[in-house]
């Protein structure tokens, strides 16, 4: 008996010891009275769970209540979950707008209740910059550029006078779909070695990525396409899941770039299953909640914040050790 109150002792000691250890490591006990108002906008992707999880984990480390709700897709949801975060009045709202139209009137109500708002991930477009505080968030422009200067390096490599592209863009509407496409055709628009033959909306996701690709398959057949240009990896995927069970030699040559940089597609950029990956972090939840205790200490932020990204692709170096995917 008595040995075992010494073993108890002793572990509740080692116990006291850890905790004191870890003491200076707790966030402050007053941020767990900031709440963080979290509209994510689906689980579409891969890079979407990774971006929720960033987020939550983010959150616990700054020590803030996280609400969460997940529109799935739905921009209705996520107005509501706005309207119930002004409602209980958190203290700061963050969202990843699902499409860049159609906010005006519930981030007026969101400002007139005092209420900071952080675009976490897509913009929004409105004449009104004071509706939000803060972008974090991809440039998703410059990823867009990425991928056509990559291709014109290829090209170049290759030798090739005409290489006709296949886009598979992600939801019509969204800042990444947009600018992705902007920043891609601003790079390859005045080469006349390429020509952008169709355009579909795979909506970021892989199912539909496969289904774009059986269809654009159907269409122009095996060789009447030599560019596939994914908006993000999910439809990459998916386009792949289709492409690599054709029977038809032909596919052997398309060269593919997509977006993101998920563990899976840069294992199967190492196997020479794909060209190129433009890289986008998903990993904001540091930057959001920094910018949240920031602007709860009332001190001026910026309006914009972009991670660093940059490009992985055949014609680098594929050993380097920040080749990796999230
Ligand atoms: O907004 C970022 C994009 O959304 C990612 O590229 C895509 O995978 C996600 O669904």
């Amino acid at each position: 008996m008595r040995t075992k109150a010494k073993t108890g002792l002793m572990l509740f000691l080692i116990l006291l010891l850890l905790t004191g250890c870890t003491k200076t490591q707790d966030p402050p006990a007053e941020n767990a009275s900031v709440v963080v108002g979290f509209s994510q906008l689906g689980s579409e992707s891969s890079w979407r769970i990774a971006n929720t999880a960033s987020m939550e984990q983010s959150a616990k480390e700054f020590g803030f209540s996280l609400m969460m709700e997940n529109a799935n897709q739905k921009q209705e949801k996520q107005i509501d979950a706005l309207r119930s975060f002004i409602a209980y009045r958190v203290d700061v709202i963050v969202f990843s707008p699902i499409v860049q139209t159609g906010w005006d009137n519930v981030l007026t109500e969101a400002k007139k209740a005092g209420i900071p708002v952080i675009l976490m991930d897509r913009m929004i477009k409105s004449q009104d910059e004071s509706l939000y505080t803060a972008y974090v968030g991809a440039d998703f422009y410059a990823e867009g550029r990425r991928a056509g200067e990559y291709l014109i390096r290829k090209a170049d490599t290759l030798g090739t006078d005409h290489l006709r592209i296949v886009e598979i863009c992600g939801t019509t509407d969204s800042t990444p779909m947009r600018d992705r496409q902007r920043g891609f055709m601003d790079v390859i628009r005045k080469d006349p070695r390429f020509e952008v033959i169709a355009s579909v909306n795979g909506d970021f996701l892989r199912s539909k990525g496969e289904e774009c690709m059986r269809e654009l398959l159907q269409q122009y057949g095996a060789d009447g396409f030599d560019v596939i240009f994914a908006h993000n990896d999910a439809m990459m995927l998916g386009a792949l899941d289709v492409l690599e069970h054709t029977d038809d030699p032909a596919i052997q040559s398309i060269i593919r770039i997509t977006v993101d940089g998920e563990k899976e597609v840069v294992e199967a950029l190492k196997a020479g299953r794909i060209n190129c990956v433009v890289q986008c972090t998903p990993h904001l939840g540091p930057f959001v909640m920094s910018l949240v205790k920031d602007i709860k200490e009332g001190k001026k932020v910026r309006k914009t914040y972009h991670p660093d990204e940059g490009v992985f692709s055949d014609l680098d170096d594929l050993t380097a050790p920040e080749v990796e995917g999230f």
